[in-house]
């Protein structure tokens, strides 16, 4: 066990919590602390650790929150069989995800879950199969590549946004996670397929939210019960699987009928069909192409809208901001639509998608990790078999990385602010496994959250409730959102 690490992080207890109102700047940390525990802290497991389960399931970012502040950066706890370990500090973070990444599988219980719906997707598998279908797919998701959807993304959220306030109004109250929704998905239909959202939409948006609340109830249980069983959901989970895959298979059939020669596409279908792998010279299975497109819309347009979501929240409650932001997008376009070629010169507006990123991260708490052999974190010996979990939420929300951690300050993320530690900012992950689709999804966000500065000004309406998040798969609002859109002179 190295006992050059530095430590004295491990024996700190935050202080930021999850109060709003709570921004005492933390005392500095001492340089070097040696470490005298012999194993992390950690809560006690009693019962086999089911009222901490209990406890996490009612709240799982509370639950963390407190873990960290109780028992500090790194704890370790009993789960029934499993041996629990909670990763809050940036340092740990890179070890394990980074440097470790060779020693650690996704948590098989989790895979259970999202199998299901994604089958042999890049999402779930592991060891060469996950290599081969990263290294096949990564060059369709380069910034380069991805650069070339910005035409279809702002042709999909051009026709939502212009009838968001009907014609002839001057402002109406819109639910925006509606709004965000219908345009994120308009965007991956149109990416992946060159096809608009057609009717089935609402059905899709409706059974990805079903999927994402029943994956979250599963991941507490030790196994998925048949889901032919007439159980409370599982209709509604058969129901949403079926729309979903019959979404997407609809579309690859009225591809693969196409009379040939067909005419030429460019969107990621097109992209999947004529993948080679450089080694094998093979193409990805009919399954593979299935699988791949689900995970894409899914993963592809959920995790936008709420983000966008929430900016459009913090956007409203922030004018200063707002309007900053406004007056970049104006300064920079002029009236024109955005493209790829302005994301460089819209440094501000950026900055608030990172600041939303930071605050609300969808993916609050990453897919939970298994460690297949001995590594050591923070200097502690963890055993093979062991369960790693990270949380962006509680890393973004730490007042040692983010002063004044609650706060909405797009200034933190602009060229001559303190530097943020790499492993404090994770909303896209990190190491091997990060996201796949993270310059598209920058992209799609910095263009629309563009487009609506051009066209409103985003207002919160009277007595408007709190907006409490609320885990599932992501983090959404508990509430439906409306905010007041008023239309630009
Ligand atoms: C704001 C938008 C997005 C956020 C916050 C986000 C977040 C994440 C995170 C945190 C992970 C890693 C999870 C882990 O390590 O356990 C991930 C993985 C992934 N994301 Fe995203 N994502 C976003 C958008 C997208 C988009 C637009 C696509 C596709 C078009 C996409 C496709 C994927 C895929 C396929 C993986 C699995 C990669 C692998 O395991 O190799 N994501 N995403």
């Amino acid at each position: 066990m190295s006992t050059s690490f530095n430590t004295g992080w491990l024996l700190h207890r935050t202080i930021s919590g999850m109060n709003p109102s709570t921004t005492t700047p933390r005392p500095p940390l001492p340089a070097h602390h040696p470490r005298t525990a012999t194993r992390p802290g950690g809560p006690r497991s009693r019962w086999w650790g089911l009222p901490l389960l209990r406890a996490m399931r009612a709240d799982y970012l509370g639950f963390v929150t407190h873990l960290q502040r109780d028992h500090g950066d790194l704890t370790r706890m009993r789960l029934g069989y499993e041996d629990a370990w909670d990763l809050m500090h940036p340092d740990l973070v890179r070890e394990a995800l980074i440097t470790h990444a060779d020693q650690l599988i996704r948590w098989e219980r989790g895979i259970e879950v999202f199998e299901q719906v994604f089958g042999q997707s890049v999402l779930v598998t592991e060891g060469p199969t996950w290599q081969r279908q990263r290294r096949m797919l990564m060059p369709a998701f380069s910034p380069k590549r991805v650069a070339g959807y910005a035409q279809l993304m702002t042709d999909a959220a051009r026709r939502a946004l212009d009838t968001a306030v009907p014609a002839g109004q001057a402002e109406a109250l819109v639910p925006v996670d509606v709004l965000w929704t219908d345009v994120a998905m308009d965007v991956i239909l149109r990416t992946l397929f060159s096809e608009s959202a057609q009717a089935d939409a609402r059905d899709a948006a409706w059974a990805t939210q079903t999927l994402s609340e029943t994956a979250f109830r599963e991941m507490f249980m030790p196994f998925t019960l048949p889901d032919w069983l007439p159980l409370p959901g599982k209709a509604a989970k058969r129901r949403a699987i079926r729309a979903l895959k019959g979404l997407v298979q609809r579309h690859i059939d009225a591809r693969q009928a196409e009379a040939e020669p067909a005419p030429p596409r460019s969107d990621l279908l097109h992209m999947l069909l004529a993948l080679r792998d450089e080694a094998t010279g093979e193409a990805l299975s009919a399954q593979e192409v299935l699988d791949q497109c689900l995970v894409t819309f899914q993963a592809g347009h959920e995790t936008s809208a709420t983000t966008l979501l929430w900016w459009s929240l913090l956007m409203a409650r922030n004018p200063g901001a707002a309007e900053r932001a406004q007056a970049e997008v104006d300064a920079v376009l002029h009236g024109q639509v955005p493209g790829p070629e302005h994301l460089a010169q819209l440094p501000f507006l950026s900055a608030t998608l990172k600041e939303a990123l930071r605050l609300y991260p969808p993916i609050a708490a990453l897919m939970s990790r298994r460690t297949t052999a001995p590594i050591t974190l923070g200097g502690f010996d963890v055993p093979k078999g062991a369960m790693l979990r990270i949380t962006p939420w509680v890393l973004h929300r730490d007042e040692r990385w983010f002063a004044q951690a609650d706060r909405f300050m797009p200034e933190r993320f602009l060229e001559g602010a303190p530097a943020i530690p790499r492993g404090a900012w994770i909303p896209f992950g990190l190491g091997p496994r990060v996201c796949i689709g993270q310059h598209f999804a920058m992209l799609e966000m910095t263009l629309l959250a563009a487009m609506l500065l051009q066209r409103y000004t985003l207002h919160l309406p009277e007595a408007a409730p709190p907006c409490e998040p609320r885990m599932q798969v992501t983090v959404r609002p508990e509430e439906p959102v409306m905010l007041r859109l008023q239309r630009r002179p």
